[in-house]
């Protein structure tokens, strides 16, 4: 595996590959790796002639600072388990690699910021669109894969990227469980045994929604799922909603496509996840 921490020379070395006519697919991660990021390379694989993954835990997106600080960052360890997937290429730029000092970022994705995840964590998706969009304009990918976990991310640069008309398509692949159902995310490390198996109560509830939906029991349902949430000890709930897949406006009758979106604290922990009802 090619390794780059500076974007000019990754910008050379691709730009070779893209002149010889490779399709370029591209996997961008805060590190932290585990078997949902490498889902995402394998499919990468699928889709293209050479995969570029970029670890970069971006300041600009994480509103609160002791997050940042205690994210995971086992460097070696993610390297080792993109060699073993045979990743094409590694972008592993620092800080002042991919910021200038005071650098403005605004883009206006309209409700998406405020809504849902963007309620809990201002300027959260600021962050997200300022570093993706500078991500892209490195790798110039033609294809750029995002997990479902983040759906509301997805959904997010989908909107950036029909907004400054980028040329690239976005996939989104489906979210990666544990065997109990736990969605793979880089924070589980800081569960503890007993918050683990709290855990569950987001992926289980998630489950029973998805089984008994129906559009005349939206409001039914999502109560009860509140209610089994706020009875899980050392849980505390930040929402769970059951949303327009497309806008992540509230769902009604009327809606076409369904989710239904969870995030939580778990001890110190705080997890999302979700499930698609209907497409
Ligand atoms: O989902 C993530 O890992 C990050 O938000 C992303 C897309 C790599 C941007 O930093």
């Amino acid at each position: 595996m090619k390794n780059f921490a500076k974007k000019d020379e990754l910008q050379q070395y691709l730009a070779k590959l893209r002149a010889d006519g490779a399709v370029i697919t591209f996997v961008p991660t805060l590190g932290a790796l585990h078997q949902g990021h490498l889902s995402l390379i394998q499919q990468a694989q699928q889709l293209g002639n050479v995969v570029v993954c970029s670890i970069f835990v971006n300041p600009t997106q994480f509103n609160d600072p002791k997050d940042l600080e205690k994210y995971p960052r086992p460097i070696q360890d993610d390297i080792r388990k993109l060699e073993q997937v045979n990743c094409d290429v590694l972008f592993n730029p620092d800080v002042p690699e991919m910021y200038a000092n005071n650098e403005k970022w605004h883009l206006d994705i309209g409700e998406l910021e405020s809504l849902l995840e963007g309620k809990f964590r201002p300027g959260h998706y600021q962050g997200v669109t300022q570093v993706v969009y500078k991500l892209f304009d490195i790798v110039k990918p033609d294809i750029a894969l995002f997990g479902q976990k983040d759906y509301q991310q997805v959904l997010v640069i989908q909107k950036m990227v029909d907004l400054l008309k980028l040329p690239v398509k976005l996939v989104m692949c489906p979210i990666v469980r544990e065997p109990d159902g736990l969605a793979m995310s880089s924070r589980n490390v800081h569960l503890s045994t007993d918050d683990r198996k709290r855990a569950l109560i987001l992926s289980k509830t998630l489950n029973r929604i998805k089984q008994q939906f129906t559009p005349d029991r939206i409001g039914q349902l999502q109560q009860e799922a509140i209610v089994a949430i706020n009875n899980e000890p050392g849980v505390t709930l930040a929402y769970f909603e059951i949303a327009d897949g497309e806008t992540l406006h509230p769902a009604n009758k009327n809606t076409k496509k369904f989710a239904a979106l969870v995030a939580a604290t778990v001890g110190k922990t705080r997890l999302i996840d979700n499930v698609i009802i209907s497409d």
